[in-house]
C-alpha cells in the first residue's frame, strides 16, 4: 500500500509540463494490435494503467520495449488468447481490447473492465455497435465472449443512443478493419477520439469526421506500423491549471492545447482566475478575490467530468455559494465527503455537490475513492494548514504522470510513502 503526505501551505512557483493523455494512450495501445508491423509511441505518460496494458500485450504475444516517453509495439506475435479477469479487471480501458481483438481475429475473450467507481458504467453501446457489425456476444464467467463465427465484422449505421467516448473509439476501432463502410451518428466529439483517429489513419485506416458527431470509417483489409505522437493530456493540464490558481504564485503549465481546454478556460474566467494563454502554455497568476460559480458538466466542448473534482478545491476558496452537476456520472461525488473531513463546507443535495466558501481547509487523514477524487485531495492538501495522509493513492498513480516529481518541482513539500 502507498500513501502520499502533503505537509500544506506551500506557494507553487515556477513551471510544469503535461504529459500524453492518459485517455488516448488507453485506446491507442489496444488499436496497435491490428497494424502487421511496429507501431512507435511517443509522449506516453508514466502512469499505472500504460505498465498494466504493457503486461496485458506482453501477455497476449505483443513485443514491447520503453524507454522514457518513447513506446515501440510489436505486435505481429499477438495471440488469440483468453485475457483473464485479473490483469484486465484494473483498469477501464480495457474494454479497447474487445474492439481490436475481434477486428484481429474475428473473436475476444476478454474480463470485464474494471476502473474507477463512479456509479454504474454500462457497455452496452459498445456490444450494440459489434452485434450490428455481426458480432455474437456471450458470457463465460466473469469474461465475455465476442465472435463473428468465422465471418468478416461488417461496415454498417450506428446510431449511438448516448453519447459514448468509449463506444466511438471501440467501434471505430473494429469497423477500421470490417468489409465496408461504417457510420457511426451521435459520436462523440472528445479530442482523444481525434488522436486515436489519426493514428489508425497513419496505420493505412479510412477515418473520416472524427471529432464531429458523424464519423465513417471505410474498412480496410490490412494495416501497417507507423510512428505517432500522444496529444497532451487536456485533464492533466486542468488540474495543475486549477492547483496553481488554488495555492500559486505564478505557474506556467506547459505542453497545453488551449483548444481542449475552452470550456474550463472559460470558467475560470467567469471566477476571475488571472492566466495568459500563450502558444502551448497557460500562466496562472497568484489569484486575490475570486467569485465563486456552479458548474454542469457535459460532453465535449462542454465542461469535462474528468475536471469536475479537481476544481472543487478552487471553488473552496471563491466567496460565496454555488453548485456542481454532473451530468455524466451522478454519483461521482466520492471527494466531497473527503474534503468534509478537511474543514470544507460542501455536501450533496439532491445528486448536486453543494458548497459554501470561503473555506480554510486543515490537514487531515483521507482516502482516493478514485482516479479524480484522488486529484482534487491532492490539491486540498497543499491548499490546507497541516499534514494530509492521502491512502489508496493507486488510483492517483493510474493516470498522473511522475505527480510527486512535478509537484516537489513545483514547491510542494509532498511525499510518496510505501507502507
Ligand atoms: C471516458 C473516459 C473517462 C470520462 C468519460 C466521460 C476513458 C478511458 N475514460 O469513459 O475518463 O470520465 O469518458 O467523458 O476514456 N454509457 C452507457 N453505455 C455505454 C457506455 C457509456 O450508457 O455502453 C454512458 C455512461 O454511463 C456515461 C455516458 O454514457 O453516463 C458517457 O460515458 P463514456 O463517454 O462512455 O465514458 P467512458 O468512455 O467509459
Amino acid at each position: 500500500m502507498k500513501k502520499i503526505v502533503i505537509n500544506g501551505g506551500h506557494p507553487l512557483k515556477g513551471e510544469v509540463a503535461v504529459s500524453g493523455a492518459k485517455n488516448s494512450v488507453v485506446a491507442l495501445i489496444p488499436a496497435i494490435i491490428l497494424a502487421e508491423d511496429v507501431v512507435i509511441l511517443d509522449g506516453v505518460p508514466a502512469i499505472s494503467d500504460v505498465d498494466s496494458l504493457i503486461d496485458i500485450m506482453e501477455l497476449m504475444g505483443a513485443k514491447v520495449e520503453r524507454e522514457g516517453e518513447t513506446l515501440a509495439i510489436d505486435p505481429r506475435g499477438v495471440q488469440d488468447v483468453p485475457m483473464p479477469y485479473g490483469k484486465i479487471n484494473s483498469l477501464r480501458a480495457s474494454y479497447y481490447f474487445y474492439g481490436s481483438l475481434l477486428a484481429r481475429f474475428g473473436q475476444a475473450v476478454v474480463g470485464l473492465p474494471g476502473g474507477c467507481d463512479l456509479g454504474p458504467r454500462p457497455i452496452d453501446l459498445h456490444l450494440k455497435a459489434f452485434e450490428a457489425m455481426g458480432a455474437k456476444v456471450s458470457y463465460q464467467g466473469e469474461s465475455m465472449r465476442l465472435a463473428t463465427d468465422g465471418n468478416p465484422l461488417k461496415g454498417t449505421h450506428i446510431y449511438m443512443d448516448t453519447v459514448s467516448v468509449g463506444a466511438t473509439i471501440n467501434t471505430m476501432i473494429a469497423a477500421s478493419r470490417a468489409q465496408g463502410r461504417t457510420v457511426i451518428e451521435n459520436a462523440a466529439r472528445e479530442p482523444e477520439i481525434i488522436d486515436v483517429a489519426t493514428l489508425l489513419n497513419n496505420m493505412g485506416a479510412h477515418i473520416r469526421g472524427a471529432g464531429t458527431d458523424i464519423i465513417t470509417i471505410e474498412g480496410v483489409e490490412r494495416l501497417h506500423g507507423t510512428r505517432h505522437q500522444v496529444i497532451p493530456d487536456r485533464i492533466e493540464a486542468g488540474t495543475y491549471i486549477a492547483m496553481a490558481a488554488a495555492i500559486g504564485e505564478g505557474v506556467k503549465v506547459s505542453n497545453v492545447l488551449y483548444e481542449h481546454l475552452e470550456s474550463f478556460i472559460s470558467k475560470l474566467e467567469e471566477m476571475g482566475v488571472r492566466m495568459t494563454v500563450e502558444e502551448d502554455s497557460i500562466f496562472v497568476e497568484k489569484q486575490d478575490q475570486l467569485k465563486s460559480v456552479s458548474i454542469k458538466t457535459s460532453p465535449y466542448p462542454g465542461f469535462a467530468t474528468d475536471l469536475q473534482q479537481p476544481i472543487t478545491p478552487l471553488l473552496l476558496r471563491t466567496q460565496g455559494r454555488g453548485n456542481i452537476r454532473d451530468t455524466i456520472y451522478e454519483k461521482r461525488v466520492n471527494h466531497v465527503a473527503e474534503l468534509a473531513r478537511m474543514g470544507a463546507k460542501i455536501s450533496v443535495l439532491s445528486g448536486q455537490i453543494v458548497y459554501e466558501a470561503p473555506n480554510s481547509l486543515s490537514g487531515a487523514p483521507v482516502k482516493a475513492t478514485d482516479l479524480r477524487a484522488g486529484a482534487a485531495l491532492v490539491i486540498a492538501g497543499l491548499m490546507a494548514e497541516g499534514r494530509t495522509e492521502i491512502t489508496n493513492v493507486e488510483f492517483i498513480l493510474r493516470g498522473y504522470s511522475n505527480i510527486i516529481e512535478k509537484l516537489t518541482e513545483l514547491g510542494a513539500d509532498i511525499q510518496l510513502i510505501e507502507d
